[in-house]
């Protein structure tokens, strides 16, 4: 990678076309929306509202489904010039197991699994996510890491749990070779005039630079409990966001709404990351680390 941002699943990266658009842009690494084995028609609107400093939304995990993700994983593989990721979720761990299966085909740097989704099994009711029980999230990342085969597996995690530690633990031990944290945080917010919830599906999930102290609180305990890469996501907005980030003990960092607050926002994080590094005398990122 040419600089460690990279573009955050979900927020630009439904079609090749954006992925490439995006690398274009400044981002070092991209990911693809997270797509299911079946397509999926995702919540009715509104779906998503930002204001000031924040973003809500409650997509429903709208994709056409993966056999059409690939086409746009191919393109995007072979046009982007930078590392594509490829997300995947799913209802079941055998879902995972076959997702993975279908995205290995196309050889993306690293396949990514959203965990942080509700789901279930047909005639089943909706269960706990997996990224919010061990167990569950050590089962479907063993499923995975098996159905991978060489690609490298990414596990993202949720924050909306009590001990994200514990969780990175347990992915970590059934193979993970990184951790993505975090996705966005659960949250509702109510038109007060309208008296009713802003978004159709009453709650979503709140993202931007409001979640960014969350976010760097969550990679803090995940590097303090794994050893393996963190791509560290949640409200960088800015180089200094970013710096943070990677103090907390990030690798590489996400950004995915910052690209509705502010232009060119790849490269102008990047620049003001070297400003950083340049100013402070940092010769390289691993440099980068909090005062012992
Ligand atoms: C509109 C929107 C759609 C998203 N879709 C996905 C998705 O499909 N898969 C996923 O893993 N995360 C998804 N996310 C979460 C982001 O990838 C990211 O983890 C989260 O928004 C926090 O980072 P940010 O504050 O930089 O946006 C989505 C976020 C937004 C705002």
């Amino acid at each position: 990678m040419t600089n460690p941002l990279v573009l955050a699943s979900g927020v630009w990266g439904l079609t090749g076309g954006n992925l490439v658009r995006a690398a274009k842009e400044g981002a070092g690494a991209v990911t693809s929306k997270s797509c299911s084995l079946q397509p999926r028609r995702g919540y009715g609107n509104p779906s998503v509202f930002h204001w000031d400093n924040a973003v809500i939304n409650a997509m429903g995990l709208c994709n056409p489904g993966v056999d059409e993700m690939l086409d746009e994983l191919r393109f995007a593989i072979k046009n982007a010039g930078v590392p594509v990721i490829a997300s995947a979720f799913g209802n079941s761990f055998d879902d995972y197991a076959r997702m993975c299966e279908k995205m290995r085909s196309v050889k993306p740097a690293l396949i990514e699994i959203d965990i942080s989704c509700p789901h279930h099994e047909p005639g089943k009711k909706v269960a706990k996510p997996f990224a919010c029980v061990a167990r569950d999230a050590a089962q479907v990342t063993e499923v995975s890491k098996e159905a991978c085969g060489k690609v490298p597996l990414c596990v993202k995690l949720s924050p909306n749990v009590s001990d994200i530690g514990e969780i990175a633990k347990a992915v970590e031990g059934a193979g993970a070779d990184a951790i993505c944290a975090i996705n966005s945080v659960k949250a509702m917010v109510i038109d007060v005039d309208a008296r009713r919830p802003v978004l159709a599906n009453k709650v979503g999930g709140l993202s931007g630079p409001a979640i960014n102290p969350i976010a760097v609180r969550a990679v803090y305990d995940v590097r303090n409990a794994v050893e393996i890469p963190i791509i560290g996501t949640g409200g960088v907005t800015t180089g200094r966001d970013a710096i943070a980030m990677l103090m907390a003990g990030a690798t590489a960092v996400g950004v995915g709404s910052a690209i509705a607050f502010r232009d060119r926002v790849f490269k102008r994080i990047a620049e003001e990351m070297e400003i950083f590094m340049r100013d402070k005398g940092y010769a390289k990122l691993s440099q980068i680390k909090l005062e012992e």
